[in-house]
């Protein structure tokens, strides 16, 4: 089994970020042949700085492997050392229904939230098409928010596979039922762009301010509290295993707990699990040659695959 993912650099990653790509798609390189790139070209999308986009693209590169990414397990990449993917883009935007384009929520919100509508932006999803099918993925873990992109991979494979060939596996989307959507401080997804992240690896005060901030209801410390309801919960769900989360649920219903408690339990949790991963990054960051070293020869495996597939593709519409 192949499986693919990618992330864009365009802000530091968060909670939302974590569990609902990272880390289904950090699992997941124990049961197949893992693929994973940095999204840089995509990112250019919403990103004019250049110096903001050469670090973000370290600070995912750093995050990845703190949080447990195996260079001899994945394939770890820049996309535009992989520049093969743009020319196979072409080649599906040539098949690509504009309507299908058209249809596209992330098109839409990135819109309504002021980004400008550039050709770019439109044809992002053709652009993820090439980075899943240019691998022949068969598994694309991601959070909600991008199944449909895969969808539109699978359509734009589909219908090039028919009208030229089988050149192309179809891929799934994988996403995690239970933590579809990762509720940010203010019960809204969390997402850069509603300013209601955590970030992984924010500073340890500056983590604690935020989940201190984690909306609730105004329940006094007595009264009893519905743990399905409450985004701290949600949150410390996210980091506990059974027992613990039957453990806090009981508390809740129980009356005697105030928000703040179930904060500092929450606290805990994200210092016992990101704390030893900080530590690790840390030293990672005072490695850079070995950061490199990993996003080179991760984009000398991928291009080898990269290649084989556009001469299929090549030969398949005609151009060889
Ligand atoms: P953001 O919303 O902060 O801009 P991205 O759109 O860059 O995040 O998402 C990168 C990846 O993380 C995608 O696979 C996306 O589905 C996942 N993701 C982002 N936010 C969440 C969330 N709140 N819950 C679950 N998954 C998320
Ligand atoms: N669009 C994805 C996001 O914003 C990033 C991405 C680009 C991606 N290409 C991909 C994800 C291919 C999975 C597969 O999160």
């Amino acid at each position: 089994m192949r499986i693919l993912s990618g992330i864009q650099p365009s802000g530091k990653l968060h909670l939302g970020n974590y569990f609902g790509m990272m880390q289904p798609a950090l699992e997941l390189q124990q049961r197949g042949e893992a693929f994973l790139f940095i999204a840089n070209y995509h990112a250019l999308t919403s990103v004019s700085d250049p110096a903001a986009l050469r670090q973000g693209t370290l600070d995912v590169a750093l995050d990845f492997l703190a949080c447990g990414l195996d260079p001899a397990r994945t394939v770890f990449y820049r996309q535009s050392d992989v520049p093969e993917v743009n020319e196979l883009a072409w080649l599906l935007s040539t098949v690509t229904p504009m309507s299908l384009l058209e249809k596209c929520h992330s098109y839409k919100d990135k819109i309504a939230k002021g980004l400008a509508p550039s050709h770019g932006l439109f044809a992002y999803p053709v652009l993820m098409a090439a980075d899943i099918l240019i691998v022949q993925s068969n598994v694309v873990p991601v959070g909600r928010d991008q199944k449909q992109h895969v969808e539109v991979t699978r359509d734009i494979a589909i219908k090039f596979n028919n009208q030229f060939g089988e050149v192309f596996t179809i891929p799934e989307p994988s996403i995690r039922d239970s933590v579809a959507v990762v509720p940010g401080l203010d019960g809204q997804k969390m997402s850069k762009s509603y300013g209601n992240t955590v970030e992984i690896f924010g500073a340890a005060k500056e983590v604690k301010t935020k989940i201190m901030r984690v909306v609730t209801d105004s329940k006094g410390l007595a009264e009893p509290k519905d743990p399905d309801t409450c985004n701290v919960f949600a949150l410390f769900k996210l980091f506990a295993n059974e027992a613990e989360r039957e453990a806090l649920a009981a508390r809740y219903r129980a009356g005697g707990l105030g928000y703040g408690d179930a904060k500092k339990a929450l606290l805990e949790k994200f210092e016992a699990h990101f704390g030893p991963l900080r530590a690790k990054r840390e030293e990672l960051a005072r490695n850079l040659d070995y950061v490199e070293g990993v996003l080179r020869s991760g984009a000398e495996r991928a291009r080898a695959e990269a290649t084989q597939t556009l001469k299929k593709a090549r030969q398949a519409v005609g151009l060889e």
